[in-house]
């Protein structure tokens, strides 16, 4: 964890420099979530980085809780609301399990882009759940390592161990759905922006 954390803090001031890659993707993305949300609802989203979505979709809802591992980019989050004058969003440094977070407590969970860097991603998805209220959403964005060439894949072990490369957990978008299915949701919205990546707004039930 602690390695992970050290990879994010180094990474943080060149990643809120990168400009979005997909800016089309991006936009539909931040749309479609934005159709579920209520101006009443509470928000969770972890691995927020330097929190531009949590930003975006402030205005749309009540409350953000906007969480990461990462202290830099937590630090550049924060700057970014105090600049954009937004008090509904609270930035928080912590992962979803060292954080006292009340279960049943937020109408939606975001992961994005996220998911595929987790050592223990089943153990995440029935986390979200149990903090979900009846009828939460949790959205994710993921990238599906499954998809990835061979090539590309056999050059990440060495990337990690020159620390260009963070952890990477490796399944397809069947597994990711089997894994969300398995811990009680039902798939509300699935969209591939491309081959290897999946959108997928997921329900817990009422
Ligand atoms: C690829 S970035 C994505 C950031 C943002 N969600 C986005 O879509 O631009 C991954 C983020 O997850 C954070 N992260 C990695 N492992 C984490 C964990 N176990 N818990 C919380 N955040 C984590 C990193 O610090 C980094 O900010």
């Amino acid at each position: 964890m602690k390695t992970q954390q050290a990879f994010w803090d180094k990474a943080a001031a060149r990643y809120a420099k990168a400009p979005i890659r997909d800016e089309a993707s991006y936009q539909k993305k931040l749309a479609t979530t934005q159709t579920y949300f209520r101006p009443d609802w509470r928000v969770l989203e972890f691995g927020c980085g330097t929190g531009s979505t949590a930003l975006i979709h402030a205005p749309h809802v009540s409350h953000i809780l906007a969480t990461d591992i990462s202290g830099n980019m937590i630090e550049i989050a924060q700057g970014k609301a105090q600049a954009a004058g937004i008090e509904n969003v609270r930035f928080e440094r912590g992962t979803l399990d060292s954080l006292a977070l009340e279960p049943g407590s937020f109408d939606a969970v975001l992961g994005l882009n996220i998911l595929h860097l987790l050592d223990d991603v089943k153990g995440t998805i029935a986390r979200v759940h149990s903090l979900l209220k009846p009828g939460g959403i949790f959205v994710s964005s993921s990238v599906m390592m499954a998809e990835i060439p061979w090539y590309w894949r056999m050059l990440i072990p060495v990337a990690q161990l020159v620390g260009l490369a963070p952890n990477i957990a490796r399944f397809s978008k069947n597994g990711l759905v089997k894994m969300l299915t398995d811990a009680g949701f039902s798939i509300d919205h699935e969209w591939q922006p491309g081959k290897m990546s999946v959108f997928i707004v997921a329900k817990k039930s009422v």
